[in-house]
C-alpha cells in the first residue's frame, strides 16, 4: 500500500468535516455533455476529444435519486463459450407493413430497440400509429409525450384502421411507463418521442443529453429483459441544438431515418444502422389524406406524365439503396440577366452541377458561363447516385438548344472530369427496371455494355465513352 492510499480515509474524513453542507454537496452533481456526440466530461472543454467539434459542451445537472431504477435490472453474468450459446432460429415479428419489414431486414426482432429519426412534421407519428393500428390482435402500447389521447384518436380516425388491442398512454415519466408495461404486458411498445421522456433518477430537463441517455437506457433494459421490441421516435433539428439521435445511435439496435420534402408526398424510410439486417434497404411511402400509402413501384410516382415532349427533361435510371428508380430530371438554361450567372439546384448537389457545367463548357464548347442554369429533380427527392450525371447533362443540353429528347429514352452513367462516361454499379437492375417501365432505349457507358446486354431483352442499349458524343446521338436525327 502506498503512503497516499494509507492516508486516503483520513483525508476524506477531513474533507467532509470542512464541508459545511455535506448533504447538499453530495446530492447535486453536474457534468458537461457534448451536444454533438454526447460524450461526458467532469469539466468544461473547448474541443470535444471524441468528435472533434468546438464549443459543444453544456453543463447539466445529473443528480441521481436515492434508488436508481436501472440498477435493479443488473444481474451478475458469467462468461460462457461462444460455441455453447444455443442457436435458435430467430423469430421475427411481422409488422404487417411490407416496406417496414423490408427496411428492418425481414421483420421486427424481439427485444430490439428501433429508433426512428426525422425532421418535425415529416410523418413519424403517423407512420407508427399506422403500424400500431395495422397490427391486429397484437397488444400495442403507444406512449405519447407529445399529443393528447384525443389528438391520437383523431389521427387514427383519419388513417381509418382499427386494432382492438392498441393502447394509448400519455405519460412522460419512464418509471410510470415501465410500471404500466409490467401490468399491461404489451407485445410492442412505441415511445413518441424520446426527447420528451424523463427519468426520475435524473434532475435535468427533458431533452437534455443526460436525460435522453438515461431514459433510453431504461427502455433498452426493459426491452432486453422482457424480449419486447421498442420503437423510439427521435427528433432532429436542422441546427442540431437539441440532443439529436446521434447520442442514441450507439445504444439502439436499429436506426431508421424518415425523410422527404414536406411540400411533396414522397417519403423514404432509410436504414442507417441495423444490427439484424442490411442498411441498403429502403421503404417508400406517399403521404396522402388518409395517412401513408406504401409505394411498391416508385418510378410511376416520380415520372412526370406529359402528353407532349418537353425540352429540358431527361429520365435517369438511378438506384436508391438497392431499389432501382426512374426519376425525371429537369433543367432550364436561360441567358443570365446579371453579370454573375445563377446556378440553382433542387434535390441535387450544386457543386456537382457546377462540375458538370465546367465539363460541358470545356469538352462540348457550350458557352454556359453566361447562362443561368436551374436544375430540379421531380417529386421532391434528393439524389446522390452519380449515375444521374448523364441524364442531367442531357437535360441541360436539351434545354440549351430547346429540342426535346425522345420520350422513351433513359440514362445511367457517371461523368468524369475529362468528359468520359464512366460505368455505374448494378447496371443490370437499372436496365431491367427501365425495360419494365416501358422504355425502349437506355444510354449508358461503353464499359457497362457487356453487363447490361446480358439482362436486356426488349430494350436497345447505347454505349457511349465521351460526353461529346451525347449531343450527336440525341439531337442529330
Ligand atoms: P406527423 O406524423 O405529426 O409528423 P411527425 O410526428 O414526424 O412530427 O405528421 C404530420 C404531417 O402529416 C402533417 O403536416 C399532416 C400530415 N398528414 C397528412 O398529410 N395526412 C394524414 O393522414 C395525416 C395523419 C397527417
Ligand atoms: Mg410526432
Amino acid at each position: 500500500m502506498t503512503t497516499y492510499q494509507a492516508f486516503l480515509p483520513v483525508l476524506l474524513r477531513r474533507k467532509s468535516k470542512n464541508n459545511l453542507q455535506p448533504n447538499i454537496m453530495s446530492k447535486s452533481k453536474t457534468a458537461f455533455f457534448c451536444r454533438n456526440c454526447g460524450s461526458e466530461s467532469p469539466k468544461w472543454i473547448g474541443k470535444c476529444p471524441s468528435c472533434g467539434e468546438w464549443n459543444t459542451y453544456n453543463e447539466e445537472i445529473i443528480q441521481r435519486g436515492e434508488k436508481s431504477s436501472t440498477t435493479g435490472y443488473r444481474t451478475e453474468k458469467i462468461p460462457i463459450l461462444i460455441n455453447e450459446v444455443s442457436l435458435q432460429d430467430e423469430q421475427r415479428i411481422d409488422t404487417h407493413s411490407n416496406e417496414l419489414n423490408r427496411v428492418l431486414g425481414g421483420g421486427l426482432v424481439p427485444g430490439s430497440v428501433v429508433l426512428i429519426g426525422g425532421e418535425p412534421g415529416i410523418g413519424k407519428s403517423t407512420l407508427m400509429l399506422q403500424i400500431a393500428l395495422g397490427l391486429e390482435n397484437q397488444r400495442f402500447l403507444y406512449v405519447s409525450g407529445e399529443e393528447s389521447e384525443q389528438q391520437i384518436r383523431m389521427r387514427a380516425e383519419r388513417i381509418g384502421l382499427n386494432n382492438n388491442l392498441c393502447f394509448i398512454l400519455t405519460e412522460t415519466s419512464t418509471t410510470n411507463i415501465l410500471n404500466q408495461c409490467e401490468k399491461l404486458k404489451p407485445q410492442i411498445i412505441l415511445v413518441d418521442s424520446i426527447q420528451t421522456m424523463v427519468s426520475e433518477s435524473m434532475d435535468s430537463s427533458p431533452g437534455s443529453i443526460s436525460q435522453i441517455r438515461e431514459t433510453t437506457f431504461e427502455l433498452l433494459q426493459y426491452a432486453k429483459r422482457t424480449n419486447v421490441p421498442v420503437f423510439l421516435i427521435g427528433h432532429i433539428t436542422k441546427d442540431g441544438s437539441l440532443a439529436g439521435p446521434k447520442v442514441l445511435e450507439h445504444m439502439v439496435d436499429t436506426v431508421l431515418q424518415f425523410e422527404g420534402d414536406r411540400n411533396y408526398g414522397f417519403r423514404i424510410l432509410r436504414s442507417i444502422k441495423n444490427r439484424f439486417g442490411s442498411t441498403s434497404e429502403l421503404g417508400i411511402y406517399e403521404m396522402n389524406n388518409s395517412g401513408l400509402r406504401e409505394v411498391s413501384n416508385p418510378s410511376e410516382l416520380l415520372l412526370g406524365q406529359h402528353d407532349e415532349l418537353l425540352s429540358g427533361t431527361a429520365i435517369a435510371a438511378t438506384l436508391e439503396g438497392l431499389r432501382p428508380m426512374l426519376i425525371e430530371t429537369q433543367a432550364l438554361v436561360s441567358t443570365a440577366a446579371y453579370g454573375t450567372p445563377q446556378r440553382t439546384c433542387t434535390g441535387f448537389d450544386t457543386r456537382r452541377l457546377n462540375m458538370l457545367l465546367a465539363v460541358l463548357e470545356k469538352k462540348c464548347g457550350f458557352k454556359l458561363g453566361t447562362k443561368d442554369v436551374f436544375l430540379n429533380i421531380a417529386g421532391g427527392i434528393k439524389v446522390v447516385d452519380p449515375a444521374t450525371d448523364l441524364a442531367i447533362v442531357s437535360a441541360i443540353l436539351s434545354s440549351n438548344i430547346d429540342i426535346p429528347i425522345q420520350s422513351k429514352i433513359c440514362f445511367a452513367g457517371e461523368i468524369g472530369l475529362s468528359g468520359e462516361i464512366r460505368p455505374v454499379n448494378r447496371i443490370e437492375q437499372r436496365v431491367s427496371e427501365a425495360e419494365k417501365i416501358g422504355f425502349n432505349t437506355i444510354i449508358i457507358s461503353k464499359n457497362n455494355l457487356k453487363a447490361a446486354k446480358s439482362s436486356a431483352k426488349n430494350i436497345k442499349i447505347e454505349g457511349l465513352s465521351k460526353v461529346e458524343q451525347l449531343g450527336k446521338l440525341l439531337f442529330s436525327s
